[in-house]
């Protein structure tokens, strides 16, 4: 079955039509700047536009960066605020024709992870899937059944955000070298460790490629640390099996 994945983000609005029994794209990945400010009329234009780049008329998949329960944004942390109570999955179904499934984005490339990445090792283990870019995004995995919206990047740890102090955002503004930042990502992990005392951690997003520079400096933590393996088609991926598999929709 092939459902076409959709990853919003903050800087990028990506798609392809993904294999959900592989996990392969079947088509190269097409992505469009998210307009500014990513107002929901913006960002819903968008995503047709990716539809009718691939002539799509099956199921979508979307992964959102900020809370998503039943196909409705809660929040709206590094995106338009106007997006808080809008209704995503109905908006693309009413702008496509398409049915679609909206999730979290960090719980969607979660999802991509355990079922075709590293995450295939603990699939009957406690996991958290973390991925790092501007924001921290979490997913949270009991015995492979995903808790949605964590939100761990929230985490108030010493009077800031666990995002504000170890995103990747944070590491380029203040050019931060691999072992700084590593340090201070170590601190977030310690505090995530010792509250949830998961069976592995997996750090994804673009710093997971880097993992050789700062994974010596995460000190102090029980849980396995791994390096995701997807990259940065796990968005993509894993908002397609949510929405084959009619995921997070009650
Ligand atoms: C948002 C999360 C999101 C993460 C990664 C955070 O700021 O609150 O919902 O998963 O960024 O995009």
């Amino acid at each position: 079955m092939s459902v076409l994945g959709i990853d919003i983000g903050g800087s990028g609005i990506k798609g392809a039509p993904v294999d959900v029994q592989t996990g392969e794209f079947l088509e190269s990945r097409f992505r469009i700047p998210t307009p500014s400010p990513g107002t929901p009329e913006q960002v819903i234009e968008v995503i047709k536009r990716i539809v009718d780049h691939f002539g799509w008329e099956g199921k979508i998949g979307a992964g959102f960066p900020g809370v998503v329960q039943k196909g409705v944004v809660k929040t709206a942390a590094n995106v338009s605020p106007e997006w808080v109570g809008k209704d995503l999955a109905s908006l693309i179904t009413e702008a496509t024709g398409c049915v679609a499934v909206a999730l979290n984005d960090a719980d969607a490339a979660g999802l991509a992870e355990m079922r075709f990445g590293v995450g295939q090792r603990y699939q009957d283990d406690y996991v958290l899937f973390l991925t790092i870019g501007t924001g921290i995004g979490s997913a949270l995995f009991v015995k492979r059944e995903l808790w949605p919206n964590s939100e761990l990047g929230h985490l108030k740890i010493n009077g800031k955000d666990a995002e504000d102090r170890a995103g990747d955002g944070v590491r380029q503004e203040k050019g931060y070298s691999w072992k700084k930042w590593g340090k201070k990502l170590g601190q977030v992990l310690e505090v995530y460790d010792f509250l949830l005392s998961p069976d592995a951690i997996i750090l994804g997003g673009g710093v997971s490629k880097k993992y050789d520079q700062y994974g010596k400096y995460l000190k102090g933590i029980n849980a396995d640390v791994i390096p995701a393996e997807l990259r940065n088609q796990a968005g993509i991926v894993g908002a397609a099996i949510a929405a084959a598999e009619m995921l997070i929709i009650d």
